[in-house]
């Protein structure tokens, strides 16, 4: 079904693998066309609940964008190739199903990026992260000016961004990039139970919560002002009142996503 990633559906968590392991899982176009259809079936299918996605091989999660289609571009074409970078991954971060990244090594560039528009971020101890575009004359252009700002503050941001300079997973978890630092063998598990937590709960509301959240990077919507009406829109649910009943009678919940 995709030419470059692997996907596995269990207990509503699909795991997406980016498989390209000897390209250290770079992000050509195929991989791009890929992501956009992977998107599309977890849009519409409702058995899918949230979303890890990962790298093939212990060595990246993706070690940037596929350098090789670099080679020959002019000006309107890089251009064109930044705007579908940030199309796709504005797809992720706004995808109202929980979207991880299980970061398994390096993390360079767009890999960097793409684990930035993810909602949050899981990395095993080998992991690293980095902005090394400078190294090539060139700048992020999958969103990595902006998210990498948002995520760690400016001052470190513009360090990184300038520098090149790659940081570890501790690191990168002193900064707030990442929520949890684990072993290699245990980032997968790790990740996914935070997910079954979040995929016991009323799933407008999280979603919910994803467009708020999402709202307070967005100078074209008022944050406070959309929090009023998807907090209105849960008392429409017919979870909201499983949820409040739940409480009441002193039992666990049973959400159906209605
Ligand atoms: N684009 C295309 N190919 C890439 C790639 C990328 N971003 N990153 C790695 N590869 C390829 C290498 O060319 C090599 O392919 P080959 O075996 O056909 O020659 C293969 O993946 C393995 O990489 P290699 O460089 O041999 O591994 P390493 O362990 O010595 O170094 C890195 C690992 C991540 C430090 C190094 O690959 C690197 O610097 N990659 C580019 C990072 C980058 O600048 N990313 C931002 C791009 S905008």
């Amino acid at each position: 079904m995709y030419q470059t990633l692997l996907t596995h559906l269990e207990n509503g968590i699909l795991t997406i693998t980016i498989n390209r392991p000897d390209k250290l899982n770079a992000l050509n176009k195929d991989v791009f066309n890929d992501l956009n259809k992977v998107l599309d079936e977890i849009e519409s299918n409702a058995s899918i609940k949230s979303v890890v996605i990962t790298g093939a091989g212990p060595k990246a999660f993706v070690a940037g964008a596929d350098i090789s289609e670099f080679a020959d571009l002019n000006k309107a074409q890089a251009m064109a190739l930044s705007k579908r970078g940030q199309d796709t991954f504005a797809r992720i971060e706004n995808c109202t199903k929980p979207f991880v990244a299980a970061v398994n090594g390096f993390a360079l560039g767009g890999g960097c990026e793409l684990a930035m528009s993810c909602h949050f971020r899981v990395a095993s101890e080998n992991a690293k992260f980095g902005q090394p575009e400078v190294n090539l004359g060139l700048i992020p252009g999958y969103g990595g000016t902006q998210r990498l700002v948002q995520l760690i503050g400016k001052g470190k941001a513009m360090e990184l961004l300038m520098s090149a300079h790659l940081i570890d997973a501790n690191e990168a978890k002193q900064y707030g990039l990442v929520n949890y630092v684990t072993t290699a063998d245990t980032l997968l598990d790790h990740t996914k139970k935070i997910l079954e937590i979040i995929n016991s709960k009323a799933p407008l509301a999280v979603a919910g919560c994803i467009k708020a959240a999402n709202a307070v990077y967005d100078e074209t919507k008022d944050g406070y002002a959309l929090e009023i009406a998807e907090f209105g829109n849960c008392f429409d649910t017919a979870d909201r009142k499983e949820g409040v009943a739940a409480f009441l009678e002193k039992r666990k919940a049973s959400f159906t996503s209605k």
